[in-house]
């Protein structure tokens, strides 16, 4: 949900390091992309598409400058065009700006500036940003008090930086839209997110709501609204560069795919005892909860939530599930004595910040399962438990859902204060089978053989249910193709009309609810449909199935997490033989910081 990237230093490679940026933000946006890079002008360069395209567009020789920054767009405000690329710049282009987020009082602000005579060049809101900067300058103000004077003028959420013509100095401040500081040897860094400016340093220090920042080459200087230095701490991420890069594998998705066993292991180090039968997750130390757990959470993550509601249920905790967007606290009991859990991937999801805040607000203790370190969901709830997946580039989340359920299992476990042994025991066991998962799939055959199929269905019941959901949301975001998700017991009410022989059905037949599901195949089967079991009972359900994708058994609780590899991996085979963009699918971002 777009990208910001700056960087000032003394090596004047900026132009090269802002490019290493914006790729590495594209998956935030890809509708425009731009710089703007200052010496004793200042030099803008944007275009429409993806960031390739602004790319073959630069001038061929280097453009000079020590301060520069880039934007990676998502379109809210107007359409992708070049017009509505950032970075904006004021009237007389003495200030260029790149903007994450929405300013809900760009409309008062832009009539009042076209009053004052200043011409909008652009649909976006945030065009307001420079031309408030540039008013400010005609008034007399410095660059530092112009960008302040301008900033305090805006409603709404932003991470916005500015660069001024003749001035090293790059200008940023932060409210409720991601933003990190990079502290390198030879220059500073800012971005929306750690993996755009890895590759120069992994010291970050985060930006908090309502702070500004002067970055320069020889340092960065945090103040908070009233303009008084703000004493913050540097800390060190633990992801690599080659974290953050395709490793030789054609799509991010493909290598996150097969990163899983990777993001499992990290998931459950020091977590789950390697010989006594325990759990313990330390950050969870503090938290107690003795009343019911309310999920929120949006797309992938909601899925996993539902997942996670579930486990909880089993073990005796009153557990709900709800869409972030459609959370209401106010309509929904909560007492002091409820847990909302947040699960988000990015910790910076516009409808489950949403809903948290609400349920904070309510009264409720507030959790988030996050795999970002120092995002606002993990800053702004009383506990946060890391996934430990590790970047996830890809626009379809793979990995982080994998950690999320693994997650949740141990969330289970801690909550109910069960041992559980044989859980600890299949969670030990599941890097290594879904390894073998992957060393053995036949998915790729499958997909070859109905990528021509108008419509795919995936049907499971318990634990499978939202694992089909999470199965027909793949096949759509990458493929585009039409897929739909059932509870398995639900085909019979309504969507079994669709069903034909042209109708691929996925089928998740594994646990208790085996012999339910295999009914379902057979009313599926009745209408000539081709169904692929995804089972770990390949010789008792082969026979109802006209393919098998076998999957290891890991008890009634994980085996689910396997049979959704399965599936990751059918859509993303139909995606590549249909060439479609399966890293950044059309009209979709992968942190969507507007509700
Ligand atoms: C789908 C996908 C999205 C996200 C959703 C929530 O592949 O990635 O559905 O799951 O936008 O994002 P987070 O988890 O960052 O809150």
């Amino acid at each position: 949900m777009c990208g910001i990237i700056g960087y000032t230093g003394t090596e004047n490679d900026v132009q090269d390091v802002l490019m290493t940026g914006l790729s590495g933000l594209e998956y935030r946006g890809y509708d425009s992309a731009g710089l703007a890079i200052a010496n004793g002008s200042l030099a803008v360069h944007k275009r429409e598409g993806e960031v390739s395209k602004l790319e073959s567009a630069l001038p061929e020789t280097t453009l000079d400058g020590v301060a520069g920054i880039g934007h990676t767009r998502w379109s809210t405000h107007g359409p992708p065009s070049d017009e509505n690329a950032h970075p904006h710049t004021d009237c007389e282009s003495r200030v260029a700006v790149v903007h994450n987020g929405i300013l809900e009082n760009y409309q008062s602000l832009r009539e009042e500036l076209t009053a004052d005579g200043h011409v909008f060049n652009s649909d976006t809101d945030t065009e307001a940003i420079p031309h408030l900067i540039g008013s400010a300058l005609e008034s007399g103000a410095a660059p530092e008090q112009a960008f302040r004077q301008a900033v305090d003028r805006l409603e709404g959420s932003y991470a916005v930086a500015a660069v001024f013509q003749g001035d090293e100095t790059i200008y940023v401040a932060r409210n409720e839209s991601p933003l990190v500081l990079g502290v390198g040897d030879d220059g500073h860094y800012l971005a929306s997110d750690v993996p755009a400016f890895l590759e120069y340093t992994d010291r970050v220090i985060y930006l908090e709501d309502g702070q500004f920042a002067r970055v320069t080459p020889s340092g960065i200087v945090v103040t908070d609204e009233q303009g008084a230095v703000v004493d913050t701490a540097i800390d060190t991420v633990d992801w690599n560069p080659e974290d953050a890069g395709k490793s030789g594998y054609d799509h991010y998705m493909l290598k996150e795919i097969h990163e899983q066993p990777t993001a499992l292991r990290k998931c459950l180090r020091e977590r789950v005892s390697e010989l006594e039968h325990e759990i313990t997750v330390e950050e969870l130390a503090t938290l107690e909860c003795s009343g019911s757990v309310q999920f929120v959470a949006c797309g992938t993550s909601y899925h996993a939530a539902l997942y996670g509601a579930r486990l909880l249920r089993e073990n005796g905790i009153s557990a709900q599930c709800f869409l972030a967007s459609e959370y209401d606290a106010q309509r929904i009991p909560i007492t002091d004595e409820t847990l909302v859990v947040g699960v988000t991937q990015s910790g910076e999801t516009a409808d489950t910040m949403g809903a948290l805040r609400m349920a904070n607000q309510a009264g409720a203790t507030t959790l988030v399962l996050t795999n970002v370190v120092g995002s606002s969901a993990a800053r702004e709830c009383d506990h946060v438990m890391y996934i430990r997946a590790g970047p996830e580039i890809g626009v379809a989340a793979t990995k982080t859902f994998v950690s999320q359920q693994a997650a949740l299992a141990l969330l289970s476990s801690e909550l109910s204060g069960s041992e559980a042994p044989a859980l600890i025991k299949h969670l030990r066991g599941l890097p290594d089978k879904l390894q073998h998962v992957l060393d053995e799939s036949t998915a790729q055959a499958v997909a070859e053989e109905f990528v021509d199929a108008d419509a795919y269905f995936f049907i499971g019941r318990g634990y499978n249910a939202s694992v089909a959901l999470e199965g027909a949301l793949k096949m759509k975001e990458i493929t585009y193709k039409h897929a739909e998700g059932f509870a398995a017991g639900e085909l019979k009410h309504g969507p079994l009309a669709l069903v034909t022989d042209q109708t691929p059905v996925f089928a998740l037949v594994t646990g208790d609810t085996a012999a339910k599901t295999i009914g379902s195949i057979k009313e599926v089967e009745a209408r000539g449909a081709p169904v692929i079991a995804v089972t770990d009972r390949p010789a008792e359900v082969g026979q109802y199935a006209s393919h098998v994708l076998e999957v290891p058994d890991a008890g009634p609780y994980l085996t689910p997490i396997l049979a959704n590899v399965q599936l990751q991996l059918v859509s993303y085979w139909v995606a590549a033989q249909l060439g479609r963009s399966i890293d950044k699918p059309r009209n979709l971002a992968k942190s969507v910081t507007v509700d």
